[in-house]
This record gives C-alpha cells, sequence and structure tokens, in this order.
C-alpha cells in the first residue's frame, strides 16, 4: 500500500491502511448496523493514542461508575470529555489497550480531571472537553507500536464535509447492545453545519461542535465511547498522512440513527485553553501552504500513486 509517511512517521502505517480500508468500505456498503456500532475490531494497537477510561463518582448527584474513551497528546496528559467528569472522580487510565480481557496494558490510578471552565454553559453540552492525567502525574508509557500520542491540530488546518475520518472506542456496539471487549473502529463523513442543522435536535449546535456520520445513519460512536478520539488525516502539506485530534466524542440522539449524526467537540476551538493547560502546542510541521483550492483537507486518493 501506498501510505506516505510524513514528518509522523512514527504512526503505524497499517493504522493508515485499515482506516482505507475502513473508508472504502464505508463508502461501498453503508449497509445496516452491525455492531462502537457498525465498526470492527481494530488491528491491535493501531490506534495507540486510545486510551480506556472508567472513572466513578458522582454524577448528578448519583454515585455511578461509567466507560469513556481519551486521546494521549503527550506522556503526560490525555483529553476527553467533560461530561465523562463527575464530582470526585476515582478510576483507573488504561493505556495500550486493544482487549480488555487479556489484561495486556498499562494501567494508571486517574488523577485530577479538569473540565473546561464554561462546560455545558449555557446550558446545551458547550465547551464538553477535559484534561486528565495520571495521579501523581505519573509519567504514560509511550511505545511507538502500543501508545503514541495524537497530534494536535494545527490552528490553521480544516477538514472539508465528506472528508471520511474515524472514530474509536469500547461503547456500546448497538444503541440496545452491550459494551465491547475488544476496540471497536468506524468510518465517519465530516458532515456540513447546514445538513448538520438541518436534523430535528440540531438547530442549535455550538460552532465549537462538529458533526459526522452518515444521513442514513448506520455507523456511530454510542455510549461509552464519550471523550475518545476522532481522528482526521492530513491529506496535504509536509505532514501528509499524519492523523490529528479532530474531534471528541460527545453526544448524539441515540447512536447510528438516521437523521441523527454524532456530534463531536472541535478540538481546534480549544488550542488556546489546551496550551493553557498543558503548554501543548500543535506541531508546526501540520501547518499547510498553498495547497488545495480552499486548503482544507480532504480524503486521500489512495489509487494514485505519488512519488
Ligand atoms: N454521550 C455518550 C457517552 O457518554 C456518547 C455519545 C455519542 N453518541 C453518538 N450517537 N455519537 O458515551
Amino acid at each position: 500500500a501506498e501510505n506516505r509517511q510524513g514528518a509522523n512517521s512514527y504512526k503505524k502505517s497499517n493504522a493508515a491502511n485499515e482506516a482505507a480500508l475502513i473508508a472504502e468500505a464505508v463508502e461501498e456498503e453503508c449497509t445496516d448496523s452491525v455492531k462502537v456500532v457498525g465498526g470492527e475490531d481494530a488491528d491491535a494497537h493501531a490506534w495507540p493514542w486510545q486510551v480506556y477510561l472508567s472513572i466513578c463518582g458522582t454524577f448528578y448527584g448519583m454515585m455511578e461508575c461509567n466507560v469513556c474513551g481519551g486521546s494521549l497528546i503527550s506522556d503526560k496528559w490525555i483529553v476527553t470529555a467533560a461530561h465523562c467528569v463527575p464530582n470526585a472522580p476515582r478510576g483507573r487510565i488504561l493505556v495500550g489497550a486493544h482487549d480488555l480481557n487479556d489484561n495486556n496494558y498499562f494501567s494508571y490510578t486517574l488523577g485530577e480531571m479538569k473540565k473546561h471552565p464554561r462546560w455545558n454553559f449555557p446550558g446545551r453540552f458547550e465547551n464538553d472537553i477535559a484534561l486528565t492525567q495520571a495521579a501523581n502525574e505519573e509519567n504514560f508509557y509511550i511505545d511507538w507500536s502500543v501508545s503514541t500520542p495524537i497530534c494536535l491540530p494545527h490552528a490553521d488546518n480544516c477538514f472539508s464535509p465528506e472528508t471520511t475520518c474515524v472514530v474509536t472506542g469500547w461503547g456500546l456496539t448497538a444503541e440496545r447492545g452491550s459494551l465491547a471487549d475488544v476496540l471497536q473502529v468506524v468510518g465517519v463523513k465530516l458532515m456540513s453545519r447546514e445538513q448538520c442543522t438541518s436534523f430535528t435536535g440540531y438547530e442549535r449546535i455550538a460552532d465549537t461542535m462538529i458533526c459526522a456520520g452518515f444521513t442514513q445513519g448506520s455507523h456511530d460512536a454510542c455510549s461509552g465511547d464519550s471523550g475518545g478520539p476522532l481522528v482526521c488525516r492530513m491529506s496535504a502539506g509536509p505532514a501528509k498522512g499524519a492523523w490529528v485530534l479532530h474531534g471528541i466524542v460527545s453526544w448524539g440522539y441515540g447512536c447510528a440513527r438516521p437523521n441523527s449524526p454524532g456530534i463531536y467537540t472541535h478540538v481546534q476551538s480549544y488550542l488556546d485553553w489546551i496550551k493553557q493547560m498543558t503548554e501543548l502546542e500543535p506541531d508546526e510541521i501540520l501547518k499547510v501552504e498553498g495547497s488545495s483550492p480552499d486548503g482544507c483537507m480532504t480524503d486521500i486518493d489512495y489509487s494514485r500513486s505519488e512519488e
């Protein structure tokens, strides 16, 4: 497979190939939901920034434990969703996990969780982003083949509607299904704001939210995937082929229903906050100059071989 490896050659190439195949499959079939919903088992460790969070605490006055996803953005920091954060959170972070039954992962005690200061203000799930660390700021084990941070998007990057991106998680494999043991992966298409706001219940989504999925449904994130990554690939520029964290699984009506796309927190809208909290900034190599007409990323054309 002609998978160009840019600056981020450490991002596993089989992950790229896998996504290409998923993208094709999604385009060809879009059949009824099989199993994330409509997805399939990931290749082991192909999405090495994915972490599993099991979090106990008081959610809306009730003591509960929940499963969420998250993304490594460095050896110290994980990005997740604010709605995954209860009062007095206690829990575990699994790094490098694939099949939750095989105990083949690095487990950390959950440390402090920092919700965005304007989370859920004014009350429609706005600013659904949080940062977390391991207890005592323990460093996460970073191994390029198992656990690798995902790139933050550059402020100048944009992704065109209809671009196929990838969402991963151990969440429900059907709206009335069960949680997955093996990490699931599914390709979803970015949706224009115009199209998204035409659906009932999505009319007033914030500018800091993005939509992805299919009008006909069938492929989506679901409960338990929240906080996990929506990653898209750079289709131009020096880092062509690199994956970046475009969105964070946030909400939707049911899962994979027709006319009910998934809503994701738009990570680019929070680069300043992330920098303020973690001192992390997007890599300059992700900056794209003078590429496609509107400068936005699209699907990578795998059929065209390049030098
Ligand atoms: N809020 C859900 C959770 O806590 C995930 C929502 C994503 N839903 C969707 N249909 N895309 O895990």
